[in-house]
């Protein structure tokens, strides 16, 4: 039976995840895909933790070298997160002939150009399931069963942190603020919650999906980013009384005029699947020219979902000896020939504090006009505030975004009304 010797580095959630369902499924492997995988090594500074999860003293390096120069380590696996120093100990290994499995999208979105390029030179395997979604298999599903399609678009709730929060302020109607502190009390949201909140790591991994599906460099540049901190609880109730529910979602487009990329909080129509996702669930929803949609569903983060992607591309790698690697030019920036569309097409939702007088609603109306912009809903709350104020809604048809841009504009010059919140849908 083949040998196959792994290397860990990192500890952590998925670290740990990933040693326990390697050790614990050692025999289910040996029986179901003829291979016996067996960690060699972990690289790990708390070395408590590593003894902790049951890691014999002898197996924990203490530095990259050690595991680069053991023969018998065939495969490293890539858990530590952030650049540095996951990219340098990444590149030693690939330099060193072994193939690398990683589950960390920052460093992936930013640098698979040069990892690819070590991966290549040196006949190794690069794999990257768990980078994206966690446990949902969409890396493979692109990368394979996918292929005989051009897909069209993908729409992702892909960071489980904020479908959590929305989920709650939509639940139970509590501010951003509230359910923020009682994620982060709960271990739902990191400390410094930036990364998940403003969108950042949405972006990575759509950066990663998005180049995968369209076949084309997408950098993470080219993604317009919004996040969730402007989200009131009036805008989701007022969503929910129009039919949508509001999710932070991950949108590629593929189209004859070219591609936009972009992650904002968005309203989704109820029927739609992905209004269904709730509390830190992922899904992707994909539409090929052939297959038409296709939703994939399922945890995106956590010790066993995401050990699962690792753990399925170590089985991969283990069993399958001709690597693949981009089917486009991977380089830093995007390909010049790629055209990208900044002023794209979508609904929106518009709401203004407006005086309650006479006219209001004809000047806000000319304004919309003025710009091409055409209302689909709208409702105007009875509820008056102290300074005479009241809510009107809008939702428009597909709209450019630079019309909406213009409108909020003038709207804000007029004495009439001031915008409050834009937020695109999708229905
Ligand atoms: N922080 C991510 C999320 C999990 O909240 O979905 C890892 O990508």
């Amino acid at each position: 039976m083949k040998k196959v010797g792994v290397a860990i580095l990192g500890l952590g959630v998925v670290g740990g995840g990933t040693y326990q369902i390697l050790t614990e499924h050692r025999e289910f492997y040996q029986k179901t895909q003829n291979v016996d995988i067996v960690v060699e090594n972990v690289l790990e500074l708390r070395k408590e933790r590593a003894l902790s999860l049951g890691v014999q003293e002898n197996k924990i390096a203490s530095n990259i070298q050690e595991i680069c120069s053991n023969p018998d380590v065939d495969i490293v696996i890539e858990v530590m997160g952030g650049v540095e120093p996951a990219k340098s100990f990444v590149l030693a290994a690939l330099n060193a002939g072994k193939s690398v499995v990683t589950s960390n999208k920052e460093l992936f979105c930013k640098y698979s150009y040069e990892l690819e390029k070590a991966a290549r030179k040196n006949n190794c395997g690069l794999f990257f399931e768990a980078s994206c979604v966690g446990g949902v298999p969409v890396i493979r599903a692109l990368l394979d069963n996918l292929q005989g399609n051009k897909i069209l678009s993908m729409m992702g709730i892909i960071n489980g942190t904020t479908n959590y929060i929305l989920t709650k302020m939509t639940n139970e109607g509590s501010s951003y603020e509230d359910v923020l502190k009682e994620a982060q009390k709960l271990g739902y949201a990191e400390a410094n919650p930036t990364a998940d909140v403003e969108g950042y790591d949405a972006a990575y991994k759509l950066s990663i999906l998005s180049s995968l599906a369209f076949h084309t460099k997408i950098p993470f540049s080219k993604i317009h980013r919004e996040g969730i901190t402007g989200i009131t609880a009036d805008d989701i109730n007022y969503g929910k009384q129009l039919g949508y529910v509001l999710k932070l979602l991950a949108i590629g487009k593929n189209t004859d005029e070219g591609i936009e990329v972009r992650v904002h909080p968005t309203y989704v129509k109820a029927s739609h699947p992905l209004a269904t996702v709730n509390d830190s669930y992922n899904a992707v929803y994909i539409t090929g020219d052939s297959v038409e949609d296709v939703m994939l569903y399922g945890r995106g983060a956590g010790a066993l979902p995401t050990g699962s992607a690792i753990v399925g591309d170590v089985i991969y790698c283990a069993t399958h000896p001709n690597f693949r690697y981009s089917t486009f030019k991977n380089t830093e920036e995007a390909d010049p020939n790629t055209k990208f569309i900044d002023n794209f097409k979508s609904a929106y939702y518009i709401r203004l504090s407006a005086h309650d007088k006479a006219g209001v609603l004809a000047k806000v109306s000319s304004i919309f006009s003025r710009h091409n912009i055409s209302v689909a809903q709208m409702i105007q709350e009875e509820d008056v505030t102290a300074d005479g104020r009241v809510p009107l809604i809008f939702i428009t048809h597909m709209t450019k975004e630079k019309s909406v841009n213009k409108a909020v504009e003038d709207i804000n010059l007029s004495d009439v009304a001031d915008v409050v919140s834009v937020i695109r849908v999708v229905s």
